[in-house]
């Protein structure tokens, strides 16, 4: 049934209706489009816009259409030409007349804004919840692993030791200004829109603020050319997902690393692995890797978004339709993600012997060498020279500068005594380094606590959302 026949006298083009059709897309936010109508039509009952007996029956009209819905008794019509009109055509075929005059006050163009915010608040609620149980997993391993030395890189060369602790709790640090942005995303679009109509509200005595008030919206969106028109929402949604994508790939990327031989530095489970149809060796990374992959189709869902607004006119065009399809997608894919990566990160096993090892390696002590001498009144841009002719000695006898004796230490500069081996072992380096932020145990502990709170205070900040 199509919602405005009257000034028509032919039939759409076939190829145009499903061209046109966006239900095989909007169908999922079926329970949205009811919630959203029941208020409006409890709405225009209070009002006396239209018999509150009316109000009544469709109410009840609509409350049986979800849960029909929902025990499968209605099959969503793919033929149809969207989702608000399948609801409204089907409340008129269960209820009769009174059906007809759900819409009265209101039209497509505010409500599907409507039922898009009421899809996205849930919908980021969860995607947030999938970030905190990633935390919560990185919580555990940080605890464990305080003490589990491995090489810091810069460059991709190894550079000063650190642990798997500091290092995975940088990832928390990423994922927690992700909970923020989605906070602060979920704020923005708590403005309820229906009863902007099509683009000039309407002449009936609407009540727009009980609307938002029986919807859980805080407030309601003060223009409604804008309302109709604004997509912000769902490209800051994408924008704050692909960040979340980003900071996921980039994990992605050193586990893929890190399960080479050439790293070895963590075995992944076989839950969390797949094979080769070819090679019977083979255990790989797919997880990591397709994460990383799909990374590149949430950014495209984000440039699509950006793409199909940047040259709309106000008010609604039906460019705008293509938001859901991206959107959805984008939410789907993150959420996938979040929730496979994070029981590969939980499975994984860490080898700490081949992180100390690799840690001993590639003169990641160097600095601290340096620190020494600086501690005994050496400059240290002379101390950074002095280290450096020991590196190269080092490189040309083949030995770590642990392994060098004192009285090879000694050519180099006088300064140095029998302390420097406690000086540069790697446990030193690590639990010297005890400013804020830093490897040391101590340094680890606060950041342990600090995520540890970061995740009770969000759990409680996701509950009062409504
Ligand atoms: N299905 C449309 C969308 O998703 C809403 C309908 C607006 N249609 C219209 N003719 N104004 O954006």
């Amino acid at each position: 049934m199509k919602l405005w026949g009257g000034r028509f006298k032919k039939d759409v083009n076939l190829l145009v209706n499903d061209f046109n059709s966006s239900i095989n897309i909007d169908s999922r936010m079926y329970k949205e489009d009811i919630i959203g109508s029941l208020a409006h039509v409890k709405m225009l009952g209070k009002q006396n816009i239209i018999p509150s007996d009316d109000s009544l029956k469709i109410s009840h009209g609509l409350k049986e259409i979800l849960s029909r819905i929902e025990n499968g008794v209605i099959k969503i019509d793919e033929t149809a030409e969207d989702l608000h009109s399948f609801i409204e055509g089907t409340l008129t075929y269960y209820i009769g007349d009174e059906g007809k005059k759900l819409h009265t006050g209101r039209s497509r163009n505010d409500q599907v804004t409507l039922d898009t915010k009421l899809y996205l608040k849930e919908a980021l609620k969860n995607v947030a919840h999938d970030v905190l149980s990633l935390q919560s997993v990185i919580l555990e391993k940080s605890k464990e692993h305080t003490g589990t030395i491995m090489p810091g890189y810069t460059h991709m060369q190894k550079a000063q030791p650190i642990t798997f602790s500091h290092h995975i709790l940088a990832y928390a640090e990423m994922f927690k200004r992700d909970i923020g942005r989605i906070l602060d995303c979920y704020k923005r679009l708590d403005e309820m829109p229906l009863g902007s109509g099509a683009l000039a509200t309407s002449t009936y005595p609407i009540d727009r603020e009980f609307v938002a008030k029986e919807l859980g919206f805080s407030k309601i969106t003060l223009n409604s050319i804008d309302s109709v028109s604004d997509r912000d929402y769902a490209i800051e949604s994408l924008s704050t997902l692909s960040m979340i994508m980003m900071h996921l790939s980039r994990f992605s990327e050193e586990v893929i690393l890190w399960c080479t031989g050439e790293f070895n530095f963590v075995e992944l489970d076989d839950e969390y692995s797949t094979g080769s149809s070819i090679m019977p060796q083979k255990k790989n990374p797919d997880v990591a890797e397709l994460v990383r992959g799909k990374t590149g189709r949430v950014y495209g869902d984000l440039m699509t978004l950006l793409t199909v607004m940047k040259g709309l006119p106000l008010a609604y065009n039906k460019d705008m339709q293509e938001d859901k399809e991206a959107l959805f997608d984008g939410l789907d894919t993150s959420s996938l993600s979040l929730k496979t990566f994070t029981g590969m990160v939980q499975t994984m096993k860490i080898k700490k012997d081949v992180m100390r090892k690799a840690a001993a390696g590639g003169f990641t002590n160097a600095t601290d060498v340096a620190d020494y001498l600086v501690k005994k009144g050496t400059a240290f841009r002379n101390a950074h020279e002095i280290v450096g002719e020991i590196v190269l000695h080092c490189i040309k006898v083949n030995k770590s500068i642990e392994e060098l004796s004192l009285d090879e230490l000694k050519s180099f500069s006088p300064i140095f005594t029998e302390d420097i081996y406690k000086a540069i072992d790697l446990l030193t380096c690590v639990e010297e380094r005890k400013v804020i932020g830093g490897p040391s145990s101590s340094s680890v502990t606060i950041q342990i606590a600090s995520l540890e709170k970061f995740i009770i205070v969000s759990k409680e900040s996701l509950s009062c959302l409504k």
